[in-house]
C-alpha cells in the first residue's frame, strides 16, 4: 500500500511517501523557520501563505524522490488538526484535490496520532516499535501529554499541561534570552556545554501526585532572574540553559516514572519535537536503567513534524476502512 502523507499544521510544509506503513520512500520537509525567526515566533497568516507557495513543490518532490507516479498511490493522508487553522486548510485542500483528481481515498489524520506513529516507521535511527500497551510522553510545541496507548487509535490521556507546553517553554525562554526562534535546538546545544546545577530553577508542581504539568511558573522564574540579574553573559549562557533544561527534564522524567508505575506499564515511548532533546533522552535512559523499563525514542528527524508519520497513521486508518468525505475540514482544537 503506497500512501502519500501531507503535514501543514504549523510551520513545516511536509510530504512523504510510505509503503505498507513502514518503509519511508521519501520524506520532504520545507521549514519556515527563517521566515518566522524575524518575528520571534510563528505568525499564522504568514505561515498559511508560505504553505500555499510550497505545498505543491513539496508534494511533487516527495513523489519524484520516491520514484512514484501519482497514479500508483493507494491513498492520501493529511493532517486535519490540531494546529493552526489556515495552515491546516492548505494541506487538507491539497490532499482532497489530489485524491479527487486521482480517484483515490483521502483520510484526515490527527497530528498527535501522527507523532505516536512515527516510531513504527522503518528508519536506521528508529528502535523496534514498542509493544502494546505502552506509555507515551508526547512533548511538542503545542502539547505535553502522558498517554496510555492500548493500540492504534486507542489512547487514554493520563496527564497534560495546565498552561504552556514543554516546547513552548523552550521557545519562550530562548526568546527571553535573545537566542532566537525556535529555541529548543539552541537551548539543547548550549545546555550540553553547561552545568545543570548552577542555578536552582523551580520544579513545577513538585509535591503533587497527579500526572499534570505546568511550565508557566518556570518561565516566570527565568524572566524574574533576568530582570534582577540582567541577561547572562555569553560565557554564562550554557550554565543558564543547562539549568533551565534540567528543570523541564526533571519534571518530565518524574511524571513519566510515576505514570509507568501507576499503570503497571514497562514500555515508554517519547515523541514530538521535544523528544529530540538530548538532555531528556539521556535522563530517561538513566531512569529506564534504574527502574527497569524500556525506552523507545524515534530518530530526531521523526520526532519533529514530518509527512512520514502522517502517512504511517493514515495507512492504518485506510487499512481499517476509514475514508474521509469530500467535505473533510480542519479542527484546530481536535482532541486525540
Ligand atoms: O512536534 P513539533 O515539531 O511541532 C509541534 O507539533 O509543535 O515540535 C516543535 C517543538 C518546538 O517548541 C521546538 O522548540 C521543540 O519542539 N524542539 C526541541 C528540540 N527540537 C525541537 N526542544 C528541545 N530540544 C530539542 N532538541
Ligand atoms: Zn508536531
Amino acid at each position: 500500500m503506497l500512501v502519500l502523507g501531507i503535514e501543514t499544521s504549523c510551520d513545516e510544509t511536509a510530504a512523504a511517501v510510505v509503503e505498507d506503513g513502514r518503509r519511508v520512500l521519501s520524506d520532504v520537509v520545507a521549514s519556515q523557520v527563517l521566515v518566522h525567526a524575524e518575528y520571534g515566533g510563528v505568525v499564522p497568516e504568514v505561515a498559511s501563505r508560505q504553505h500555499l507557495a510550497t505545498v505543491v513543490p513539496v508534494v511533487s518532490r516527495a513523489l519524484s524522490e520516491a520514484g512514484v507516479e501519482p497514479r500508483a498511490l493507494d491513498g492520501i493522508a493529511v493532517t486535519c488538526g490540531p494546529g493552526l487553522v489556515g495552515p491546516l486548510l492548505v494541506g487538507v485542500e491539497m490532499g482532497k484535490a489530489l485524491a479527487y483528481a486521482l480517484g483515490r481515498p483521502v483520510v484526515g489524520v490527527n497530528h498527535l496520532a501522527g507523532h505516536l506513529a512515527a516510531v513504527f516507521l522503518d528508519h536506521p535511527g528508529n528502535p523496534a516499535p514498542p509493544p502494546y500497551p505502552h506509555l507515551a510522553l508526547l512533548v511538542s510545541g503545542g502539547h505535553t501529554l502522558l498517554l496510555r496507548v492500548d493500540g492504534p487509535g486507542q489512547v487514554k490521556s493520563l496527564g497534560a499541561t495546565r498552561d504552556d507546553a514543554a516546547g513552548e517553554a523552550f521557545d519562550k525562554v530562548a526568546k527571553l534570552l535573545g537566542l532566537g526562534y525556535p529555541g529548543g535546538v539552541v537551548i539543547d546545544s548550549l545546555a550540553s556545554q553547561g552545568d545543570p546545577e548552577s542555578i536552582d530553577f523551580p520544579r513545577p508542581l513538585p509535591g503533587r501526585q497527579d500526572l499534570d504539568f505546568s511550565f508557566s511558573g518556570l518561565k516566570t522564574a527565568v524572566a524574574t532572574r533576568i530582570r534582577e540579574h540582567g541577561l547572562p553573559e555569553p560565557a554564562q549562557m550554557p550554565d543558564f540553559c543547562a539549568s533551565f533544561q534540567a528543570a523541564v527534564v526533571d519534571v518530565l522524567v518524574r511524571k513519566s516514572r510515576r505514570a509507568l508505575l501507576r499503570e503497571g506499564l514497562r514500555d515508554l515511548l517519547i515523541c514530538g519535537g521535544v523528544a529530540a532533546n538530548r538532555g531528556l533522552r539521556t535522563a530517561l535512559a538513566a531512569a529506564a536503567e534504574e527502574d527497569g523499563f524500556r525506552l523507545f525514542v524515534p530518530t530526531p528527524k521523526l520526532c519533529t513534524d514530518n509527512g512520514a508519520m502522517i502517512a504511517q497513521a493514515g495507512t492504518w486508518a485506510l487499512a481499517r476502512g476509514e475514508r474521509a468525505a469530500w467535505d473533510l475540514s480542519v479542527d484546530p482544537g481536535l482532541p486525540l
